[in-house]
């Protein structure tokens, strides 16, 4: 009979917060209601940079149903937040709302209407009238770095910008028989979860609620007891469903403020939900970046010299770095490496964490490079991977924990049928359609943030975990499940998830894919402290079968207490024992330690993987699509496969929008982003996608967690970008070097039906 591992880690199991979510029952953060409540709507400035002087209320006031119009002289103290230990205390915009009559960026919250309906705030909203000090803004795209120090200052902290160095990158450069020097741009992206962000306030005797849709509930608590001076204890944050974040929700917004504020003023509860416009200005955005990649190689192929210099814009007074070279010094063998960056302040909200911050910016440049320096030297792309495949992290100088590159290449490969790969430009047809083959690699930090959490077993035979993580539509819910079934032989379906509270013990953020990885530990800990429990019950309960023994004679399995020498067959359920025993629940906790940030790793950590591309491409009409993607990802071992793969796919299809259509504008003219709605900002949608292939290598990783699990929430966006254009340049001859590619770029191509 297989164990209980066997069947469910790696087990493909449905979300068991699904048929919730598909029946409308899953209460997101803006679907509560409470007596009494009122609803907010932020007046935003229509201009980039500047000075408020007059905000006129008078008419907004008289409307029906209008509470208050709260400003910067009416809306109480805000304090700023600053960051503690850990993730405690974090926001990218760190002025507090009102809190200068200075406007930095358009779209910039000046005012607050509050009022019984929510037709009626957005009435009064628009009715409120600003009159500004026009200054000249700075929206331009083309980026220059600042003046900026050697060591610069973070969301996180300071930073050296100088990331990584090695060797003499110039000489070997200089010297090199092969070179490729070419710069890569990556436009400013905005996340677009389906739930827009939105909090609900509640005050009650100097206490605050907030229901939410946070990525990380303790950090939004630890924001707002720093802002409204309270102690941690007397915040409550809740965030039982997220339609999903990408980053944009891991740290709280000026609006989650306001709402509070104005809720303390009026003594109401106070709802407030951002428009699809307001996503685009006020809740974060992944950067622009303008990336110089410097290769140098042999003429067969083997790196002399890597070089990446890369800038992002960000915030007039906020410290966003979108780290593009994260991955860039452990990726491939060379002995001569610099990463280097630099910022330029511009007149937008600030940029924040997007779904694989860095890497996915970042390893489009490199690996579009590499792809670059593969068509120069003629050498087939995956091949000069291979030539550079590192044995150690040459950056570190330790070893991977685990690294299958090769073999995502080689199963890859396989799955695509890349041999078939004829390399000349629009030599490649089916159907009366170009074809263009195109590859490349992805990598994604793996770590383990602290975690806590609780297991109790109960007498009617289920079990309950409960962990104030979040599950963000990645399907943390199922994975708590099944790794508490694991542990306790429960079934799924009879096992209770509790997270996104406060109040219980506290779990990590829904970021940088580590939830799964960090998870592990705790639960498993806590799962054997309540097993623990329930042994010492059943040796020191009269009556109970087990009463003589002592604990350690004792075995649990599959939900069953037996003694060791007589083997499972005799085993008794928890359940029996609990009710004989009077005990409603035995109860048990247990705790992770974090890995992430370790100043001394004895291993380097990373999930790995690779993508192949296949776009069609029709020159009479300009359509380039992407026609077939393969996908190899090495991220230990697969928890749910069904779950893993759906990450994967989504991140793909996330990429397909990377490389073909995502950008956000700004208008010269007032500095606003222009297509700040869903259809304008293009996304790829089903018609866009075809059928998705995705394969686990399956390795666990044992330096991460016991079951060597690591993340998949992210990596599957990195790399995809750069296969799509190397595959765009395969069938036409146009090599596009800013994303995203444009009909109007292929226009040039010299390859004809
Ligand atoms: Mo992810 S950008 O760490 O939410």
């Amino acid at each position: 009979m297989p164990t209980a591992q066997e069947t469910v880690i790696g087990r493909s199991t449905p979300r068991v917060d699904g048929p919730l979510k598909v029946t409308g029952t899953a209460h997101y953060a803006s679907d509560h209601y409470f007596p009494g409540m009122l609803y907010a709507v932020p007046v935003e400035a229509t201009i980039a940079s500047g000075r408020v002087l007059k905000i006129d209320t008078a008419a907004a006031e008289k409307m029906p149903g209008v509470r208050a119009i709260f400003h910067r002289e009416n809306i109480g103290k805000i304090f700023r937040s600053s960051p503690g230990q850990g993730f405690d205390g974090i926001v990218d915009e760190r002025r507090p709302p009102f809190a200068d009559d200075v406007v930095r960026y358009y779209g910039q919250y000046i005012a607050l209407a509050v009022a019984d309906t929510f037709e009626s705030a957005k009435a009064a909203a628009d009715g409120v009238r600003a009159t500004y000090e026009k200054h000249e803004h700075n929206v331009e795209r083309n980026l220059q770095a600042d003046d900026e120090p050697d060591e610069v200052v973070t969301t996180f902290g300071p930073v050296k910008r100088l990331q990584s160095e090695r060797g003499d990158p110039e000489k070997a450069f200089a010297n090199a028989p092969a070179k490729i020097d070419q710069t890569y741009v990556t436009p400013t992206e905005t996340h677009n979860p389906i739930e827009l962000q939105a909090t609900i306030a509640l005050w009650d005797d100097g206490k605050l609620t907030i229901y939410e849709e946070s990525q990380g509930v303790f950090n939004l608590r630890g924001v707002l007891a720093q802002m409204f001076g309270l102690e941690k204890e007397n915040v409550s944050v809740i965030t039982r469903f997220v339609g999903s974040g990408f980053g944009s929700k891991l740290w709280p917004w000026s609006h989650c403020a306001l709402a509070v504020a104005a809720a303390r003023q009026l003594g109401k509860p106070v709802k407030l939900v951002i428009s699809r416009r307001m996503m685009f200005q006020a809740v974060g955005h992944r950067p622009r970046t303008q990336q110089r990649v410097r290769l140098g190689a042999k003429a067969d192929g083997k790196l002399l010299s890597l070089q990446h210099d890369y800038l992002n814009h960000h915030a007039i007074l906020d410290s966003y770095h979108e780290d593009c070279g994260e991955a860039t010094p452990f990726l491939y063998s060379v002995p001569n490496l610099r990463v280097k960056f630099g910022r330029a302040r511009r007149n937008v909200g600030s940029p924040t964490a997007m779904r694989g911050p860095g890497a996915v910016p970042g390893l489009y440049a490199i690996e579009s490079a590499m792809n670059e320096l593969a068509a120069e030297l003629e050498i087939d792309p995956v091949r000069l991977r291979v030539l550079n495949e590192p044995k150690i992290d040459e950056s570190l100088g330790i070893p991977f924990s685990s690294r299958h590159m090769l073999e995502c290449y080689e199963l890859g490969a396989e799955k695509f049928g890349w041999s078939k790969r004829k390399p000349e430009i629009g030599s490649m047809q089916r159907d009366g359609l170009i074809l263009g083959w195109g590859a490349a690699g992805c990598a994604w930090v793996a770590a383990r943030f602290p975690a806590e959490a609780n297991v109790e077993l109960r007498d009617d035979g289920t079990a309950r975990v409960a962990c104030g993580t979040q599950d963000i539509g990645t399907g943390t819910y199922t994975i708590l499940a099944q790794l508490t079934s694991e542990k306790t032989g429960v079934p799924i379906e009879k096992i209770e998830v509790a997270l996104g509270d406060t109040s219980l013990p506290e779990g990590p953020i829904s970021g940088g894919s580590m939830v799964t990885g960090s998870l592990i530990p705790a639960v498993f800990e806590a799962a054997e402290h309540a097993i623990a429990a329930l042994l010492t019950i059943a040796t020191s309960t009269p009556g109970l079968p087990f009463e003589k023994r002592k604990p350690n004679e004792l075995a649990f399995e599959a939900g069953k207490v037996f003694v060791q020498t007589e083997g499972a067959a005799k085993g008794v359920p928890f359940a029996d024992l609990l009710k004989r025993a009077n005990t409603r629940l035995v109860t048990g906790s247990g705790k992770g330690e974090s890995t992430f940030g370790n100043p001394e790793p004895k291993f380097s950590t990373h999930s790995f993987g690779c993508h192949f591309v296949e776009v069609t491409w029709q020159p009479e009409i300009a359509r380039l699509r992407v026609n077939r993607v393969v996908t190899v990802i090495d991220a230990g071992r697969i928890i749910n496969p069904l779950a893993g793969r759906n990450q994967i796919e989504g991140a793909v299809v996330m990429g397909i929008g990377m490389a073909l259509f995502e950008e956000t504008s700004y208008d010269p003219q007032n500095g606003a982003p222009i297509n700040s709605n869903l259809a304008d900002y293009i996304m790829a949608v089903n018609a866009d996608v075809p059928k998705l292939e995705v394969h686990f290598l399956d390795y666990p990783d044992k330096e991460i967690n016991e079951l060597g699990a690591r993340g998949i929430g992210e990596i599957g966006l990195a790399g995809i970008a750069a296969a799509i254009t190397d595959a765009t340049y395969h069938a036409t001859g146009v090599r596009v070097r800013e994303l995203p590619i444009k009909i109007e770029d292929l226009l040039t191509s010299s390859v004809v039906s």
